[in-house]
């Protein structure tokens, strides 16, 4: 298993009852497949939807639910529990808690542990959304967005009981971000970023196109990195099969004339850009309307050149950090710092594309990043989301240096 950023932490489970209470089975089993330990924590209520034993099955640990268990008396668990784990999370958490934890309850022991710990609360509301929008939830959910819980929106939706509107519990990798953010710092928190992923398509006819083996898996996982750093991100894309991250605002794109135009459109108001589309240099010089027929067929392919976004960028730049990446082949660190300077950029992210562990397609990447500044930093091989973080380290401090 490779290292997330949650390997080793301790994370208390609080479950209430809520229908939605048995999507926390699988909330146990995806977080100790990255590598936390958790503890599970039933209300009254959570334990008439899914047994204690289910989740003391699926965590590999002692399930808790009542407060005044005899077996438990001399752990003082409400304490123990609270001091001993890095977050809590409360998935799902129902009106009914949630209104325990806005009034400092401690009434069952889920509430007595949250009123006892000093470590972060991530609480996901999941209820009917009449319910979810009553004026006293919604107090109650920024009483406790006050006190420093973070609360994740529910989803809006069709609901266990056939009502329509917010109240879902959100998908797991709404709650993941939620939960990876806690772990990680928010050294982004103010800035606005504008992430470019993917290939460009340049069509030929309505069937055909001309385009490269980009999968946007870099891209999406810088874009991710950003808003996990406490970043405001827009991704712009080009047509990519990949889940896009939560908290990231989406601009797809499919040619390198509209990558263009969304990306020009952006960056008066970015703070940070980071230019990882494989933009296609060239388009066809002429798109036939029509399907292009075999019989007859012209078999030159005349090509336009695309105009370099990130050069246009660079000539425009006034305090925005600016970082490029140069896919190289072959001499790849002249390369990289000819179109460092070339491109006005703050930083180039050197990839080597030929190695089947780096690179497009691939889950893993092997990069160096040269600053303005002419510093070198050859990073080893790690996952496209680590070395997505290690390019935001040198960007922070970047930073840090001034914009
Ligand atoms: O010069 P080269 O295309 O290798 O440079 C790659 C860098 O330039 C990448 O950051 C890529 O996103 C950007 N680029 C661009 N517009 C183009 C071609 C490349 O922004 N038309």
């Amino acid at each position: 298993m490779l290292a997330s950023a949650l390997t080793g932490k301790k994370i208390l489970l609080g479950v209430c009852g809520s229908i939605a209470a048995y999507k926390a089975c699988d909330i146990v089993r995806n977080l100790r497949k990255l590598g936390a330990e958790v503890t599970v924590v039933v209300t009254s209520g959570g334990a008439r939807f899914v047994s204690p034993l289910t989740f003391a099955a699926l965590s590999a640990a002692k399930v808790y639910g009542g407060m005044f268990d005899e077996q438990d008396a001399h752990t003082i668990p409400h304490i123990n529990l609270a001091r001993d784990h890095d977050m809590i999370l409360v998935a799902p958490a129902t009106a009914q808690t949630i209104a325990r934890f806005a009034v400092g309850m401690a009434d069952d022991l889920l509430s007595a542990v949250v009123l006892a710990a000093d470590c972060p609360v991530v609480v996901c509301p999941a209820m009917n959304s009449k319910m979810f929008t009553h004026p006293a939830t919604q107090v109650n959910l920024t009483k406790i967005a006050a006190f420093g819980y973070h609360v994740v929106q529910p989803d809006s939706g069709l609901m266990a009981c056939k009502e329509e509107g917010p109240g879902r519990l959100p998908e797991w990798s709404v709650i993941l971000s939620a939960v990876e953010k806690v772990f990680t710092p928010q050294d982004l928190a103010g800035k606005r970023l504008l992430i470019t992923a993917g290939p460009t398509e340049e069509p030929l006819d309505p069937v055909r196109y001309l385009s490269n083996r980009s999968s946007g898996k870099m891209g999406y996982a810088l874009a991710r990195a950003a808003m996990l750093r406490g970043g405001e991100v827009v991704l712009v894309s080009g047509p990519c099969n990949l889940e896009p991250p939560a908290n990231v605002e989406l601009i797809q794109v499919r040619t390198a004339q509209e990558m263009y135009g969304a990306v020009l459109s952006h960056f008066d108001d970015m703070d940070i850009v980071v230019k990882c589309a494989a933009v296609s240099d060239f388009r066809p010089a002429r798109c036939a309307p029509e399907k292009l027929k075999k019989e007859g067929a012209d078999v030159r392919l005349e090509l336009a050149a695309n105009r370099d976004i990130l050069r246009a960028l660079g000539e425009r730049k006034k305090s925005q950090i600016l970082v490029g990446f140069a896919a190289e082949s072959e001499n790849h660190l002249e390369e990289g710092k000819r179109k460092l300077a070339a491109k006005n950029l703050d930083m180039i992210v050197v990839n080597d594309i030929q190695g089947e562990t780096t690179g497009f397609q691939s889950d893993t990447n092997k990069v160096t990043l040269v600053t303005r500044g002419g510093e070198i930093k050859e990073l080893e091989l790690l996952t496209k989301e680590q070395t997505a973080m290690a390019i935001f380290d040198e960007v922070v401090a970047l930073v840090g240096g001034g914009m």
